[in-house]
């Protein structure tokens, strides 16, 4: 029998790490069973033997896996049972010889890692729903400071998103095991700390619990659902839980009497919520799949464009594409047909897509702003900009979709776009080129938008604009390659 082969991880939850460490010893051929994973912190090297050390000498081997596996893997060792380490060698090491493994959803370990994957990510939206800053002061001035407690390793996989929405202000989110740090530019991530080390909350608290109390709607109450939705033990961090119980008595004798009118002091709270940097995130729970997306998207009214368009136009392509493309706003042809990328800028994209390489359908495809802004001359509807606020009132709907999607590149097409990923104003000649990060897993670029090819009227530099445009797609897909 052989030696069994102990790796010691350094940490809980780097794919790179878990990776570097499969591929060694793939390469020295040590099969899943006599291989046995740890974590530095929990093991105190229990052997003695630093990652994949035996492993290390032979010549490296190439290495298949199918294109859904590094995705799969991502989220799977976020999870917190500590066979995760294990089970993805073993799926990488069947998936050598098994090529179509993932698609057999019966099989024990493709059972195992899915279920993981999708405890990871209820537990990350979970984490995006129930997070509730409080205002504290420290010597760099204010800074909002929230105490969650995820179930698995999900702080750096969910910070980026908490970096879009709240991208003016400094925050911390502490957890028991990491700690993600925002100072408006870029995030950081340290230890975990204890709860009563954070600061406690301040008036903003009491904001929120009024702001709660006039957003909860008697008529609507269903407790069963509301508890599915908002766990219990979620509500002890809640600012508003303790407003729960006795909200949910007196909406059930609501039902019975005539609702009471609105408390004067609700309209200044609900000022000072939304004041207080975009704090009032609903507390109803987001789609959890592209349908629900799409569905929920027909009834927004987050900016005054949905009086004007014909319909919303969501995001279009496969669930799980890698590559996500992200143009500024739906033309006419879109608004009435529902389908990002169908009238004229969608053409000179598709055929630039397809010299570049790219199958159009294996890309998800959508747009910085859902509805079409235009104003009407005649019979004739012109495009319009969206601005600022139109565009900051969408990236709700664009963070979901790339929460859901979760590619590993997203293209940004134009200034709109750059803007609406990276949370800044944007020029597309100085983003071009530079890869901005927008998760541990998925990179963005920026491009130009194929609308600006089609305006151009000097033949030559059209020429020169669209090759440098289909270069910049072959770059993403490069990416899109080297992300394994
Ligand atoms: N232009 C865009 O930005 N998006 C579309 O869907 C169509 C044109």
């Amino acid at each position: 029998m052989s030696e069994p082969v102990a790796v010691t991880l350094d940490k809980p939850a780097d794919y790179a790490e878990w990776r570097a460490a499969a591929r060694r010893l793939l390469s020295a051929n040590v099969a899943p069973d006599r291989v046995g994973f740890r974590l530095a912190a929990t093991s105190g090297d229990l052997f003695g033997t630093r990652p994949g050390r035996a492993a290390r000498q032979p010549a490296p081997v190439t290495i298949c896996v199918p294109q859904d596996f590094p995705r799969l893997a991502k989220a799977v060792i976020c999870h917190s049972d500590n066979a995760r380490f294990a089970l993805l060698y073993r799926l990488l090491w069947r998936l050598q010889g098994e090529r179509r493994l993932l698609d057999n959803a019966a099989d024990v370990d493709v059972y195992k890692a899915r279920r993981m994957a999708k405890a990871v990510r209820r537990d990350s939206h979970k984490m995006k729903a129930f997070v509730r800053f409080r205002r504290t002061e420290s010597d760099v001035g204010e800074v909002f400071v929230a105490w969650f407690e995820p179930d698995h390793h999900i702080v750096e996989r969910t910070a980026p998103f908490f970096a879009r929405r709240f991208a003016g202000m400094r925050w911390s989110i502490v957890t028991p095991g990491r700690s993600a740090h925002w100072n408006g530019n870029a995030l950081t991530f340290g230890d975990g700390a204890n709860r009563r080390d954070c600061p406690d909350g301040d008036a903003l608290e009491e904001h929120w619990r009024v702001y709660y109390s006039s957003i909860f709607n008697p008529a609507r109450l269903k407790i069963r659902a509301m508890k599915a939705e908002m766990p219990t033990r979620y509500w002890r961090n809640l600012p508003e839980s303790r407003l729960i119980p006795e909200l949910t008595r007196s909406a059930q004798s609501a039902q019975r009497a005539a609702p009471a009118g609105t408390p004067p002091s609700v309209a200044s709270a609900r000022r000072l919520v939304a004041a207080q940097d975009g704090m009032n995130q609903e507390i109803v729970s987001s789609p959890q799949t592209l349908g629900a997306l799409a569905t929920g998207l027909q009834n927004c009214t987050r900016c005054g464009l949905c009086q004007h368009a014909t319909a919303a136009v969501p995001g279009e392509g496969p669930a799980d594409a890698r590559l996500l493309i992200v143009g500024e706003q739906p033309g006419d042809r879109e608004d009435l047909s529902g389908r990002p990328f169908v009238g004229p800028a969608g053409q000179v994209l598709d055929e630039a897509l397809s010299e570049a390489g790219i199958d159009r359908d294996a890309v998800f495809l959508t747009n910085a702003v859902k509805h079409f802004k235009h104003e009407t001359r005649g019979k004739r509807r012109l495009h319009q900009r969206p601005n600022v606020e139109e565009i900051e009132a969408c990236r709700w709907w664009l963070g979901l979709e790339l929460e859901l999607v979760a590619p590993s590149v997203v293209v940004a097409l134009g200034a709109t776009a750059t803007r609406a990923l990276t949370g800044k104003p944007a020029k597309v000649a100085d983003a071009r080129g530079q890869p901005f990060t927008l998760s541990p897993e998925t990179v963005g670029v920026a491009t130009v938008h194929p609308a600006y090819l089609l305006r151009l009227q000097d033949k030559e530099k059209a020429r020169a604009e669209r090759a440098q445009f289909i270069d910049d797609l072959r770059g993403a897909l490069r990416l899109v390659s080297a992300a394994g």
